[in-house]
């Protein structure tokens, strides 16, 4: 294998809180073993355009609190193309990159994958993003601020829902993961999550209105997980309103103030983890891996591994809140 001195890094995909504390810790990680750093700007898309600079120390410095990406992000239509891959890699040799490192979620992966299938580029994968929904990782950098963040707009929502005996659906992001649904619903104590990976819909709904949980409390809150499987916030409130006039029923769809933030100290110091261990990886001759944590224990993880398998929804999670929210 080629030796590795100089690396590129760059985010890529949706930004997550705690991308800054990775793209620092690979920076340092890297120039303490005497190699050189290409921050990549603009994703896969700066990469195609050679928006590139080389990195010092002191370029990551005071990022670790910082939320969203100091190397910004893409999501680049002409990098799914074979002509932006031939460019891309065309900058990559322009800039004397050996191998490069990919901060971002599934799709930002499966370019790393396919950049690497064509082109002899060794590449590392760091799961950044707020969805958790990559396999072979317990947890993904920034899944844990985006759940806090959630968590307190859910507590925030209770008190006015509290005062005025109302129902709220809560529409959460998760693309077509239900991590982020399930768990703000347990630790906000939520009455119900309809989630992607449950049953249909309809019959998460069914369940919550047939439980008729409003009897007993003074507001209900049902986190609904945004997917393409399921129908939205939107249109089960109104449901519930058609079915059910006497219920006061509101809706909240939380949106882009889940990405932002500044990283919780867990996704703070899962980046630090993941950053060093990508250059760990590079210096152990691991390519084409996604660096994860199982089990408390750093873990590489096939690209084909990480992005094509399902990771489930532990069922205990599901039972939790259905014996809590009685
Ligand atoms: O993948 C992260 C994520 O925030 C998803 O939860 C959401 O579906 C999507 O990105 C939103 O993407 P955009 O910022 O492009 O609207």
């Amino acid at each position: 294998m080629a030796k590795i001195s100089t690396i590129g890094i760059l985010t890529s995909g949706g930004d997550s809180p705690g991308m800054n504390a990775a793209i620092r810790a690979v920076t340092r990680a890297a120039i303490y073993s005497g190699w050189k750093v290409k921050a990549i700007y603009r994703g896969y898309e700066g990469l195609i355009h050679n928006d590139i600079e080389e990195f010092t120390t002191e370029s990551v410095s005071g990022t670790i609190q910082r939320g969203g990406t100091i190397l910004r992000t893409a999501r680049s239509k002409d990098f799914l193309t074979p002509e932006g891959r031939a460019k891309a890699f065309e900058n990559i040799k322009a800039n004397g990159i050996d191998a490069l490192i990919v901060i971002g979620g599934n799709g930002s992966l499966a370019g790393a994958q396919e950049l690497a299938q064509e082109y002899d580029i060794p590449c590392i994968g760091l799961p950044g993003t707020i969805d958790n929904d990559l396999y072979g990782t317990d947890t993904t950098i920034g899944y844990d601020t985006a759940l806090n963040t959630i968590m307190d707009c859910i507590d925030k929502i209770r008190d006015t829902a509290n005062s005025h005996n109302r129902i709220f659906f809560i529409e959460v992001m998760g693309r077509d993961a239900g991590f982020l649904a399930q768990n703000s619903a347990i630790a906000a104590g939520a009455e119900a999550a309809i989630i992607p990976e449950e049953t249909t819909d309809e019959e998460q709904l069914e369940k919550f209105v047939g439980r008729g949980v409003r009897k007993s409390k003074n507001s209900s809150i049902v986190i609904v997980s945004e997917s393409k499987k399921g129908k939205g916030a939107l249109y089960y409130a109104d449901r519930v309103k058609e079915e059910y006039p006497d219920y006061d029923v509101r809706v909240t769809i939380l949106g882009h103030l889940q990405r932002g933030g500044m990283p919780t100290a867990s996704d703070r110091i899962l980046a630090s983890r993941l950053g060093v261990a990508a250059i760990e990886a590079l210096k152990d001759g691991q390519r084409n891996v996604m660096i994860g944590v199982s089990n408390d224990k750093i873990v590489y993880v096939p690209f084909n591994k990480a992005i094509k398998l399902d990771k489930p929804i532990d069922r205990e999670l599901i039972n939790v809140l259905s014996v809590l929210s009685i």
